[in-house]
């Protein structure tokens, strides 16, 4: 089984502390320190100096919650992503439902976003998914085919083999209501097929999960074929879940089918 990759989300969460705390309690686990899986956690901006010091020589990645889709400018209140990678960041998530909901992010702007990302050396985690009267009427499939060739279109096939893309159903979303590892599967297989039908060398882009993600439902959605690691949002904020994840994806042969 290819090697996992688990994302840490701490939206708006926690002090400069506090957060100091958690990103040093995540830094020092030996399975993250021995490079033996994939891991970054998502900051809220301001405390991206403070982690890129805390992460220095880390195999424990850094990442951002958003980027702007403009490269400069008269944007005020924006980030720019090479200014995010000014400062070692590596991952950049763009299109969280919560963008698309609460900031009217629209499936272009989200793909202006992961090229943004793309051009200034960063991954950028973009994530698609459907609502529960999405999923009700139908058209689940549909929804997150229109997400996905949205960003496929503003990035050339070069481009596209370097994003991380996750599935995340909004219904899941902190609900504690995780999608079965079935449900999941499913819906990855056929985000595999719709990278794939663009072109063959897209069928290996990494494919996370998130959605209520906790040690307790991990290690059967790691089982599933095209699940490629998650992306955590609140069992991320404390570290002992987010580790528990973690040390689940390192070692996927111990996981139950
Ligand atoms: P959750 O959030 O794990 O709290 O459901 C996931 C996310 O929003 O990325």
């Amino acid at each position: 089984m290819a090697r996992k990759l688990i994302v840490g989300n701490w939206k708006m969460n926690g002090t400069l502390v506090s957060n100091t705390r958690l990103l040093r309690e995540i830094r020092d686990d030996s399975t993250i320190q021995a490079s033996q899986i994939d891991a970054a956690v998502c900051v809220p901006f301001l405390h991206v100096p403070e982690a890129q010091v805390i992460l220095m020589d880390s195999a424990l990645r850094l990442g951002v919650q958003d980027i702007s889709a403009f490269r400069d400018g008269a944007f005020t209140g924006e980030i720019s992503a090479d200014m995010a990678g000014e400062f070692g960041v590596q991952y950049a998530v763009v299109g969280h439902s919560e963008r698309r909901i609460y900031h009217g992010e629209t499936p272009k702007t989200v793909g202006e976003k992961a090229l943004r990302a793309i051009e200034a050396g960063i991954t950028p985690v973009v994530c698609v998914g459907e609502t529960q009267q999405e999923r009700e009427s139908g058209c689940a499939r549909e929804t997150v085919e229109i997400q996905l060739v949205a960003a496929l279109d503003s990035l050339t096939t070069d481009q596209a083999r370097g994003l991380v893309l996750a599935y995340e159903p909004v219904w899941a979303i902190g609900t504690g209501r995780s999608a079965s590892a079935q449900q999941a599967q499913e819906m990855h297989g056929f985000l595999r097929e719709v990278l794939r039908s663009r072109a063959e060398s897209l069928a290996s882009v990494t494919i996370l999960y998130g959605g209520s993600v906790k040690p307790s439902t991990a290690a059967e959605l790691f089982a599933q074929d095209d699940i490629d690691g998650a992306l955590v949002g609140g069992a991320s904020l404390e570290a002992a879940q987010f580790l528990d994840i973690v040390h689940l994806a390192a070692s996927p042969a111990v996981a139950p089918m």
